[in-house]
């Protein structure tokens, strides 16, 4: 074990990916990630690098013409998602990651469809971790604000008790104050022991919470190394995090002096806290 809780037993591996969606046209070119016992890795790239395509390929859900998927060392290379899910590989993607129809406590429930026996020790794990969950169980997902529903996607698929979690942008389209309290909960499952790989567009946020992360481009790992390093490394700020750099500070010192008031954006996407949202006793 080192500091951080990471090890360096590999969980999940690919090896050398090849992988797309049309005849003749690979999206992924070789793509060879790890992540270990404990791990916190970060997928970071530009749009259409193949960062979803990576997770999609690791769940099944896109063919892999080359290389291999590796679980514990076991080959896992284009298993379907239901084999996956028992084998321990949980995935929240980026859309269409609740049913909105089912209250969230059904939702937890269809996350353990393959072992509803564990429901009451699972439940109790997943509730720690999101005790509003918990408060507000008998409540329809599709009544959720965006960062609710991303709570209560990462719960059903914690409720397996994963080995590995693929998480596909969780923070995308949630307001910056709702950002940062997803990643805070990313960080903390992970304090829990429990493997993550993150794709993330918010670069970094990403690379402050990862233990290690690796730039994707054109389909390849382009880059990896420590979080810290890589947000300190003159290649990838240059090639990658630049103008996102610029454009995050920039836009942190014109908010600080000029808006008062919250901005648009985080008035339009901000939801109350959920204890807020309560009815309150008269
Ligand atoms: N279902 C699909 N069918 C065909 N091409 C797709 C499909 N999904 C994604 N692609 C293509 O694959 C490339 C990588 O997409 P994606 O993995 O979503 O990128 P990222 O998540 O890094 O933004 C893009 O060029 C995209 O147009
Ligand atoms: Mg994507």
């Amino acid at each position: 074990m080192t500091a951080t809780g990471a090890t360096t037993t590999p969980v999940l591996e690919t090896k050398e990916l090849v992988a797309g969606y049309l005849p003749g046209v690979n999206i992924l070119n070789g793509c060879s990630i790890v992540a270990n016992q404990g791990d916190l890795i970060g997928i970071i790239g530009p749009n259409g690098a193949g960062k979803s395509t990576l997770l999609k390929a690791v769940f099944g859900q896109v063919s892999i013409r080359e290389g291999s998927v590796l679980l514990n060392g076991d080959d896992i290379t284009g298993l379907k998602a239901d084999r996956l899910v028992s084998k321990g590989v949980g995935m929240v993607p980026q859309n269409n990651n609740v049913f909105p129809s089912l209250t969230i406590e059904e939702n937890l429930e269809m996350g353990l469809f393959q072992e509803p026996k564990m429901f009451k020790e699972r439940f109790e794990f997943v509730g720690a971790l999101f005790p509003e969950l918990v408060k507000r169980r008998k409540q329809r997902a599709g009544s959720l604000s965006g960062g609710e529903r991303q709570m209560v996607a990462m719960g059903r698929a914690l409720m397996m008790d994963p080995a590995v979690l693929l998480l596909d942008e969780p923070s995308a389209g949630l307001s910056p104050v709702r950002q940062d309290e997803t990643f805070l909960r990313v960080a903390e499952i992970n304090s829990h022991g429990v493997t993550i790989v993150m794709v993330e567009q918010n670069a970094r946020r990403c690379l402050q919470i990862a233990h290690r992360a690796y730039v994707l481009d054109q389909g390849k790992d382009a880059y990896t190394g420590t979080g810290r390093e890589m947000l300190n490394d003159p290649k990838v700020i240059q090639l990658y995090l630049g103008t996102l750099a610029t454009d995050v500070e920039e836009k942190a010192r014109t908010s600080a002096t000029e808006t008062v008031g919250p901005t648009p954006e985080v008035a339009t996407t901000t939801a109350p806290p959920l204890a807020a949202e309560e009815p309150k006793a008269p």
